[in-house]
């Protein structure tokens, strides 16, 4: 049986007030070692007033008539990230549609859509990197992933003034661009449009893997425990579809 317990995560959470941030920041920028910081705050009532009127001079108009366009549900969050160069946010996808405003330095941001899935190797639903695959970009285990090989993204390099649409269920891995600084990025999160009426066949990559997570989500609850999730999902493949009962 697959354990996550076992599992030890590469990043921790630290709560910290934003000199303490900036303070951690620098130390770590001249000591130069392999720890980093990286700041990731909803901007919401409990932040300062400073940042609120910065945050009320984006270009609403804009995005708001992007969402009225694109049928969006509401706007639920943004996040506040500031990060020193070379910071890594592995490739991941999230369930809800982002607008992604770069407002200094420049990342690296490859993009893969959501047909890319069987290259990209998510860890599990119950896991506590649920959505985030499990390659190692800068060292790839072709062993384990073999279709990784086979993976086919976008590559965009984005800069202050610059929004990025990353649609819902593309995956993303951003990288601050090394020699570049610190950057920072403000991130607008919309519910996508309500799923439609009528389904059209043959369904998109987006919602299998929308009808694959509530699968794996379903199967969790059944038998009260989500470890014995993956090796039940392998039995039934192995048993009734490898041999041609599909
Ligand atoms: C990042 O900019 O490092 C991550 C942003 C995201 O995943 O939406
Ligand atoms: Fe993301």
């Amino acid at each position: 049986m697959c354990n996550f317990m076992d599992f030890v995560p590469k990043s921790r959470r630290m709560e910290m007030k934003f000199s303490e941030f900036v303070d951690s920041m620098h130390k770590r920028e001249e000591e130069g070692g392999e720890e980093r910081v990286y700041l990731q705050q909803t901007l919401n009532d409990t932040v300062g007033k400073k940042i609120v009127v910065d945050f009320l001079g984006f270009n609403w108009n804009w995005i708001n008539r992007q969402q009225a366009t694109l049928n969006w549900g509401p706007l639920t969050s943004n996040l506040l990230l500031v990060g020193m160069e070379g910071n890594v946010t592995p490739a991941h996808y999230d369930e809800q549609q982002n607008f992604f405003a770069q407002i200094k330095g420049h990342k690296r941001c490859i993009l893969f859509p959501p047909d890319q899935f069987e290259c990209l190797y998510s860890y599990p639903v119950h896991h506590p990197c649920d959505r985030q695959s499990q390659v190692d970009f800068d060292n790839p285990n072709y062993e384990k992933f073999p279709n990784f090989k086979n993976v086919v993204g976008y590559e965009a390099v984005v800069g202050p003034g610059d929004v990025l649409y990353i649609p819902m269920y593309w995956w993303h891995h951003i990288e601050s661009l090394l020699n570049g600084g610190v950057t920072i990025t403000v991130n607008f999160w919309y519910k996508g449009a309500p799923t439609p009426k009528k389904i059209e066949y043959p369904l998109r990559a987006h919602q299998k893997v929308a009808i694959m997570r509530n699968i794996e989500k379903m199967l969790g609850e059944a038998l009260g425990d989500p470890h014995e999730v993956g090796p039940l999902l392998k039995t039934m493949i192995k048993g009734r579809y490898d041999q041609g009962l599909s």
